[in-house]
């Protein structure tokens, strides 16, 4: 019997040879002899086959594996530089355990259409699971982050009454006698929890209905949001800058092999340090209309106006202080100028976009029930939230940060719907 192991802990193996579990990759019969490369998530490894030997009902047994059929292989294990994996097994005994006609996802081109409706068997591709082990990698360093930082993390509810980030997008949901929407934000809770524990964050699937067909917008998309007590908006700012150069930083020591398969040129992310720069939105518009964009104080910024912007720079950039009818209800006025609000996106480079959108929050409870009643949101299912600014308020700042642009960014894709592992976008619901 020969020991189960990891492909990743072959090395280990080499005195004792060793059985490994997992899905054919690729095999090759050169007359009597076979190669056959196994996958198994912890890596890959080269198995040989020689006709005299094994058994004939094992040689012919290799003869049958087709593409994605699964296999347990054993037999003596040694390192060997060339082979695919570093690993060499010369196989002694081999079991089908499940067979695999006409695997849809051959070694060619495939349309991406094809592709997502094969999403469920896609992601078994090098390049998609070099993805999933960034994001992986990505939403452990934003938990250590803020763990070291002392935070406490609330889970914030998905079904809810109030609205996060006004009536547009918004997904209904029957809720017995009630309307409920599905969450757009975790942020109203997150704030109420900051007077409990000073420093929170959320983590969690958000829902926009987004009729918009962009490489930036998903239906269900996965947002972190801290929310602090007493941090004005230039600590809100300089938080971001810490998270953000950490989380880079964290995927350029963890994930070396995963940015190379998916030939990330790394040297743009190696530049992600504090501080970022900064645009003052009025700045902003200048900029865009000596550029020649049609675009008005008071406009929104669309993605080619961010692309245009972060093109100056070799970092990502804050925008700042954007004009209240831009923005959400929320976001605290700005004293210097009572027509913008204290806020910030941030903009990543190459092209990406807003990864984060951040603000101080209206800590004022009439000037918090004003701004409700102007973007003619449902007042009563506010109650609570205004309550937070009768009951001991405090100056606060929170931001989100899109995990899936984050990602794409970092792992230098164009489209963010292979950064979740099943994408709901405007068109699709399956697989
Ligand atoms: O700017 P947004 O709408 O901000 C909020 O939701 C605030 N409540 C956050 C806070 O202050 N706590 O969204 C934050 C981020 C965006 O910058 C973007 O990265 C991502 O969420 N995002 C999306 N990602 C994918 N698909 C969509 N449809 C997205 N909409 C927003
Ligand atoms: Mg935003």
């Amino acid at each position: 019997m020969f020991p189960v192991s990891d492909i990743r802990d072959l090395g280990r193996h080499e005195a004792d040879g060793a059985a490994v579990r997992g899905w054919v990759q690729t095999t090759r019969v050169h007359g009597r002899v076979a190669f056959v490369v196994v996958r198994d998530g912890t890596g890959i490894v080269q198995c040989v086959v020689v006709q005299k030997e094994v058994s004939p009902d094992l040689w012919q047994l290799v003869q049958e594996l087709t593409l994605e059929c699964s296999v347990i292989v054993a037999g003596a294990v040694r390192a060997d530089a060339r082979a695919p994996g570093g690993f060499e097994m010369s196989v002694q005994q081999l079991t089908l355990v499940g067979a695999s006609e006409d695997y849809p996802i051959q070694p060619k081109e495939h349309g991406v259409d094809f592709l997502l409706d094969h999403r469920h068997l896609w992601l078994r591709s090098s390049q998609q699971r070099a993805i999933m082990r960034v994001r992986s990698e990505v939403e452990q360093a934003i938990h250590d982050f803020f763990h070291q930082r002392n935070f406490v993390r609330i889970d914030t509810p998905i079904l809810t009454g109030s609205i996060g980030e006004g009536g547009a997008g918004l997904f209904p949901v029957d809720y017995f006698e009630e309307q409920a929407y599905l969450a757009q934000t975790g942020q109203l809770y997150g704030e109420a929890a900051a007077a409990a524990f000073g420093r929170i964050y959320c983590f969690g699937p958000t829902f926009r209905a987004e009729k918009s067909k962009t490489r930036r917008h998903l239906t269900e998309f996965w947002m972190v949001e801290p929310e602090v007590a007493w941090n004005d908006s230039e600590d809100n700012i300089r938080l971001q800058e810490d998270f953000v150069s950490y989380i880079v930083e964290r995927a350029l020591e963890r994930c070396r092999d995963e940015l190379e398969t998916l030939e990330r040129d790394i040297a743009p992310l190696e530049r992600v340090k504090p501080p970022f720069p900064r645009l003052d939105y009025s700045e902003a518009i200048r900029i865009l209309q000596e550029k020649g964009h049609e675009i008005k104080w008071g406009d929104d910024l669309g993605a080619p106006d961010e692309t245009v912007l972060a093109e100056g720079f070799d970092r990502p950039v804050f925008i700042v202080n954007y004009p209240k009818e831009a923005k959400a209800f929320y976001m605290k006025e700005n004293p210097d100028d009572p027509r913008t609000v204290l806020c910030d996106d941030l903009l990543a480079p190459e092209g990406y976009g807003e990864i984060i959108g951040g603000s101080q929050r209206e800590d004022d409870h009439d000037r918090l029930l004003a701004r409700i009643r102007e973007q003619g949101l449902p007042e009563e299912s506010y109650t609570w939230y205004l309550e937070l600014r009768k009951y001991g308020t405090f100056p606060h700042s929170g931001f989100g940060l899109g995990l899936e642009r984050t990602v794409a960014w970092i792992t230098g894709r164009p489209h963010i719907r292979e950064m979740i592992p099943f994408p709901r976008m405007l068109n699709r619901l399956y697989p």
